[in-house]
C-alpha cells in the first residue's frame, strides 16, 4: 500500500522522466521509448494525481490539456525591456555593423554566433526554483499579456527544470525566446480547418499569433505550437557566462528548447553563414525571414550596450523578401462547402520563390477592407507559409484614377440566396439550402478519401454531375447509370463503368465515415469516430438531445449546437434516410466479439497507480464489457487496486474472481480495442 511520501517521491521521479522523453521527443527528435511506454508513465502519474489530488499542481505534465479560460489576460510588467533588433538587408549594411563594434570595441576581430531569425512572437518565460511561472508576450517591449496557463500547453516547454551534468536550478531564471509554428503542422492545421468548414489561417505566424492569443487553453492546447529560446533576462543564481555560446549550452543542460546557433568571425564568417542559411532556408522545418547576428563575448555585449529600443551588439539580417508585385486583374468570391464566401484575387501570373502565382486568398471581408485590394491595384503578393499566396500590400501611387472599391456581394454569387454573417463574425456564409456551388464543394466532400472514399470523384466530376442536373442530393449519386455519364463532356464508356462500380462499392461503409461525409460543420474525422461510437445507428442521432450529444468526447457545445440542429433540420433527415434507402450501409464501430470482457460486468474498486477510474471503465466498455457499481453473483470479475473496501470483501464472500492491478491491466494488453 503506498503512502504519500512515497507516492509524492515517486511522482516526483515520474515527473522527471517523462519531462526527459519529452525533451528526447520534441526537442532533440530522437525519443528513447514508444508511445505506448510514454502512456504508461503518464497513466501512473495520473492515476497518483487522482489519489493524492495535492499532487495536481499546474506545473504537471499532466495539465498540458489546458486550464480554465480567462475573461481576459493579465497585464506583464518585464523585469527588463523586451528589446527588438535593428534590420540590416545588404553587405553594406553588414560591412556598417560589423565595423561599428570593431571601432567601439578597439578589436581588431570579433566572435559572432548567427541565429535563424523565427518568424514568430517574442516571449518571455520565468521559472523560479525551476518550477515555470510565468509566461507573457513581448507587448509594446515594456509591457506584455500574461499568457501561462496557454504556454503550459506547448509539450515541448518544460513545465520543471530538471538539469543535467551536475547543474543547479537557478533561484530564478527569465528565458526569452520564440513562440512559432512549424511548417508540416501549419499544413496539417489548416487542413483540418477546411475539413470543418473553419476560415485558414494565411501563414505559421498569424496561426501562432492567434493560437497564443486564445482566452481558452483547450483550444491552445489543440493548436501545434512550438518554442525556442535564445536569450535570458533578469535572473538569479546563475553562473557567470562568458560568451552566448556557453549561455545556450547552459540552457540546454536545464532541458530547454533552444534555438539552432552557429560560430562565424569577423564579416566574412558572417557572409558565408548568410549564404549557407539562404540556400538552406526553405529545407528547415519552420519559417525563418532572415539570420540574427550576435556578438558573442558577454563583456563586449555589456560595453555596447543599446540605442533606444535594439542592442548595437546585434541585428537581424533579413532574406530577400519572397514577395513579386503584379496586377490584380478580378476580385471573385468562392463558395465553399460550408457556404463561406471567400474572396479570391486572380492575378497576371507572377513567379513568387521560383512558383508561379496566379490567385491570392483574400481571406474574408474584414481582410479585405483592411487592405483595400481592389481591380486593377498594384499589389506585392507573398508566398506565405509555403501553402496559400497572399496579398500583402497595394501600392497606392500606381492605383487607377476610376477605380472602385470592391463591394462584398450580399447575396450568394452562385445561387443568389442572401449572404448572412456567421456567429463570430468573420465569415460571411451562403444561406442558401441547395445552393449549387456548395453542393458541388458537398459532394466532393462526401467522396473524398476519409468519406465515402469514391475514387474517380474529384472536383471537375462534382461540377459537371451537380451543373447537368444528374446530383441534387447526395442519394442522386446511386441513381447514376452509364447512359447518363456518358452524356457528359469527356466521359467514355470505361470511366463511367469504373465510377459506377466505385460508387457502388462505396455503399458498404462505416458509421464514421457516413457521418464525416455529410460534411457537418465543425465535424472532421475524429469527431465522426467519437460520435459513432455514441451512436452507431444514424436515425437514433434524429432524436438525441442536445445534452446526449454534448457528452460525446470531445465535442464543446458549440459543437454539440451544430450537430444537433443539424439531425433536427428535416431536409437532412431526408437525404440521410434517402442514402440508406439507396443501399448505404453504414456499420457500425466494431465491438468486441472474442476476448475476456465481451458480455462480462466487471466492478471497479481501490485504486490503480496506472489507469484512472474513467480510462479504467471506457476500456472495458471498448472491449465489449459493462462496469457496474456494485459486486452481485451476476459480477464475472473484481479488479481491486489499492485500499480496496467493502466490495472485495464482498466479491471474496460470493466467490466472484478477483484480479489485482497488474493482471487486469495484462488482460487490457491481451485484447485489442475495437
Ligand atoms: S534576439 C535583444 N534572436 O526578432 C535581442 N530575436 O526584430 C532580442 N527573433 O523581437 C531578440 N529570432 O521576436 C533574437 N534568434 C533570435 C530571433 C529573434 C526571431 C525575433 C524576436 C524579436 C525580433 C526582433
Amino acid at each position: 500500500m503506498d503512502t504519500f511520501p512515497k507516492a509524492e517521491a515517486r511522482a516526483r521521479a515520474l515527473r522527471q522522466e517523462l519531462a526527459h522523453h519529452n525533451h528526447r521527443y520534441y526537442v532533440l527528435d530522437s525519443p528513447e521509448i514508444s508511445d505506448a511506454q510514454y502512456d504508461t508513465l503518464m497513466r501512473e502519474l495520473q492515476g497518483l494525481e487522482e489519489k493524492y489530488p495535492q499532487l495536481a499542481t499546474p506545473d504537471s505534465p499532466t495539465q498540458r490539456v489546458g486550464g480554465a479560460a480567462v475573461e481576459d489576460f493579465g497585464q506583464v510588467v518585464h523585469s527588463a525591456q523586451m528589446l527588438s533588433l535593428a534590420n540590416i538587408f545588404d553587405d553594406e549594411g553588414l560591412q556598417e555593423f560589423e565595423e561599428r563594434i570593431r571601432k567601439l570595441t578597439g578589436l581588431t576581430q570579433v566572435g559572432f554566433v548567427c541565429e535563424p531569425k523565427l518568424d514568430g512572437l517574442a516571449i518571455a518565460l520565468r521559472y523560479e526554483d525551476g518550477r515555470f511561472v510565468l509566461g507573457a508576450t513581448r507587448g509594446d517591449g515594456t509591457t506584455g499579456e500574461d499568457v501561462t496557463s496557454n504556454l503550459r500547453t506547448i509539450k515541448s516547454l518544460p513545465l520543471e527544470l530538471f538539469p543535467h551534468d551536475g547543474v543547479k536550478v537557478p533561484k530564478r531564471l527569465e528565458v526569452r525566446g520564440e513562440i512559432f509554428i512549424r511548417k508540416e503542422d501549419f499544413r496539417k492545421l489548416n487542413e483540418k480547418r477546411e475539413e470543418e468548414g473553419e476560415s485558414l489561417f494565411a501563414n505559421p505566424r498569424n496561426a501562432a499569433a492567434g493560437s497564443l492569443r486564445q482566452l481558452d487553453p483547450k483550444e491552445t492546447a489543440a493548436r501545434p505550437l512550438s518554442i525556442y529560446l535564445y536569450e535570458c533576462g533578469p535572473s538569479e543564481g546563475l553562473p557567470t557566462f562568458k560568451t552566448h555560446t556557453d549561455k545556450l549550452e547552459y540552457l540546454k543542460t536545464l532541458g530547454l528548447p533552444v534555438n539552432h546557433y552557429k560560430p562565424a568571425l569577423g564579416a566574412d564568417g558572417i557572409r558565408q553563414r548568410y549564404d549557407e542559411s539562404l540556400k538552406g532556408r526553405h529545407a528547415l522545418p519552420f519559417e525563418v525571414d532572415g539570420m540574427v547576428v550576435k556578438v558573442d563575448d558577454e563583456d563586449l555585449r555589456r560595453r555596447l550596450g543599446q540605442v533606444s529600443k535594439s542592442p548595437r551588439w546585434a541585428v537581424a539580417y533579413k532574406f530577400p523578401p519572397e514577395e513579386e508585385s503584379t496586377e490584380v486583374q478580378d476580385i471573385g468570391i468562392q463558395v465553399g462547402r460550408t457556404g463561406a464566401l471567400t474572396p479570391v484575387a486572380h492575378l497576371k501570373p507572377v513567379k513568387v520563390g521560383g512558383v508561379t502565382v496566379s490567385r491570392a486568398t483574400l481571406h474574408n471581408e474584414d481582410e479585405l477592407r483592411r487592405k483595400d485590394v481592389r481591380r486593377g491595384d498594384t499589389v506585392f503578393v507573398r508566398r506565405a507559409g509555403d501553402v496559400i499566396p497572399e496579398i500583402v500590400s497595394v501600392v497606392p501611387s500606381k492605383r487607377p484614377k476610376d477605380s472602385q472599391p470592391f463591394t462584398f456581394p450580399t447575396h450568394c454569387p452562385v445561387c443568389g440566396a442572401l449572404a448572412a454573417k456567421d456567429e463570430d463574425g468573420a465569415i460571411i456564409r451562403c444561406t442558401g439550402a441547395s445552393c449549387p456551388a456548395q453542393l458541388v464543394e458537398k459532394v466532393r466532400h462526401f467522396a473524398s478519401r476519409l468519406a465515402l472514399d469514391i475514387e474517380g470523384l474529384g472536383d471537375k466530376l462534382a461540377t459537371q454531375l451537380v451543373t447537368s442536373g444528374q446530383v441534387k442530393t447526395f442519394a442522386d449519386l446511386f441513381a447514376l447509370t452509364k447512359e447518363s455519364l456518358m452524356k457528359l463532356e469527356r466521359m467514355g464508356e470505361k470511366s463511367a463503368e469504373n465510377l459506377l462500380a466505385s460508387i457502388a462499392g462505396s455503399r458498404n461503409t462505416t458509421q464514421r465515415r457516413f457521418l464525416y461525409s455529410l460534411g457537418i460543420r465543425h465535424v472532421g474525422d475524429a469527431t465522426a469516430r467519437a460520435l459513432a461510437e455514441a451512436f452507431p445507428q444514424v436515425k437514433t442521432l434524429f432524436t438525441a438531445s442536445l445534452e446526449d450529444i454534448s457528452r460525446v468526447k470531445d465535442v464543446g457545445p458549440v459543437m454539440a449546437q451544430v450537430i444537433h440542429t443539424f439531425f433536427q433540420e428535416p431536409q437532412n433527415q431526408v437525404t440521410i434516410q434517402a442514402l440508406l434507402d439507396a443501399g448505404v450501409t453504414p456499420a457500425p464501430p466494431e465491438v468486441a466479439t472474442g476476448g475476456p470482457f465481451v458480455g462480462k460486468t466487471v466492478v471497479l474498486t481501490g485504486t490503480m497507480a496506472g489507469l484512472a477510474r474513467e480510462q479504467a471503465k471506457e476500456e472495458i466498455e471498448r472491449r465489449g464489457g459493462k462496469v457496474a457499481g456494485s459486486v452481485s453473483r451476476k459480477t464475472d470479475f473484481v479488479v481491486a487496486g489499492d485500499d480496496a473496501g467493502s466490495k472485495l470483501k464482498k466479491a471474496q464472500e460470493l466467490g466472484v474472481r478477483i484480479l489485482d492491478e497488474q493482471a487486469f491491466l495484462r488482460m487490457l494488453e491481451g485484447t485489442a480495442r475495437a
